[in-house]
């Protein structure tokens, strides 16, 4: 599979067999799909590529390229998360998140509820295999307010009584295993509207409601301030993060 999108649209793998005898079998004698079936608990990159280009099963606001980028990049204007990179057990989560509830967005919602629990673990390998693109340096943001952000990155805030995301997020934003999702790199919007999302109790995925007591102690200067730090920092990650299923 290669590493870079560069041929993500006109190049897909062709379908495994194990797929396409599951498939053919499975449509003419149920008993024998067992035997054909690849282990349902294992993902499959490139299966997950064709998730990606909406080649299997079109989700119904788009495939998912269309809004994450051919790279898994995303939008910043759009605050459409990049995914490249992103661990892929936080992934996983983060699409049944969506799909139970917990997480509740207008787009997403929809989409995850259309995955199967497969292709989620297989789009998930995708994006977590894919090397960081570099975004270019954004938002623009004053110095005073990246100096802010980068003292709540480091250490927290006293005063609010919030402790410093690299406790978490690990140094540098890179994320910390499956339940830390990295931050370096992420889109200033995006990283925003979770903020809010907690604020507001439309995401309540996580299980110790740890973000929740952060978001809620924030007020928008800090949202500000740690979101536009974070966003301009490169992304760290290098596409060889944990191995999927672990
Ligand atoms: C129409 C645009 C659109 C499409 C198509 C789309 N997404 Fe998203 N995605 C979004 C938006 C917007 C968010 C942020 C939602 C929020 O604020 O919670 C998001 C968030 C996510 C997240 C959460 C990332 C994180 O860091 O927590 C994942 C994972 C994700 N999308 C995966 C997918 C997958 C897989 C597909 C295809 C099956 C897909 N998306 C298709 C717009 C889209
Ligand atoms: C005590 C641990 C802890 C600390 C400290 C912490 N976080 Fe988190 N953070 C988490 C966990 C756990 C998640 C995943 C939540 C989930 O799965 O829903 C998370 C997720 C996030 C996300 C969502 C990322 C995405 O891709 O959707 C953002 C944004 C975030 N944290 C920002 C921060 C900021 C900013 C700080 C510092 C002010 C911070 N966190 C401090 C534990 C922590």
């Amino acid at each position: 599979m290669p590493r870079r999108s560069a041929g993500v649209v006109s190049y897909l793998p062709p379908l495994s067999r194990a797929w396409i005898v599951a498939l053919f079998v499975g449509g003419s004698c149920g008993a024998a799909v067992g035997q054909d079936l690849p282990d349902p608990g294992r993902p499959d990159p490139g299966a997950g590529q064709a998730v990606a280009v909406g080649a299997f099963n079109a989700a119904p606001g788009g495939a998912c390229f269309q809004c994450h980028g051919q790279d898994g990049e995303g939008d910043a204007a759009a605050a459409f998360p990049r995914l490249s990179g992103q661990s892929y057990g936080y992934l996983v989560k983060s699409l049944k998140d969506y799909a139970s509830g917990a997480r509740q967005n207008e787009i997403m919602s929809p989409i995850a509820e259309a995955l199967s629990e497969q292709e989620m673990r297989d789009v998930s390998a995708y994006y977590a295999g894919l090397e960081a693109e570099v975004a270019p340096l954004q938002p623009a943001a004053d110095a005073e307010a990246l100096q802010y952000g980068a003292a709540l990155a480091a250490i927290g805030s006293a005063e609010l009584g919030i402790q410093g995301c690299l406790n978490c997020h690990g140094p540098d934003g890179a994320g910390l295993g499956h339940t830390y999702p990295y931050l370096a790199g992420q889109h200033a919007t995006y990283t925003e509207a979770q903020l809010r999302a907690w604020q507001e109790g439309t995401r309540t995925g996580d299980p110790l409601g740890i973000m929740a007591e952060i978001a809620v102690r924030m007020t928008e200067r800090e949202i500000a301030a740690v979101a536009a730090y974070y966003a301009r920092l490169p992304p760290y990650t290098d596409g060889t993060a944990e191995e999927p299923g672990q």
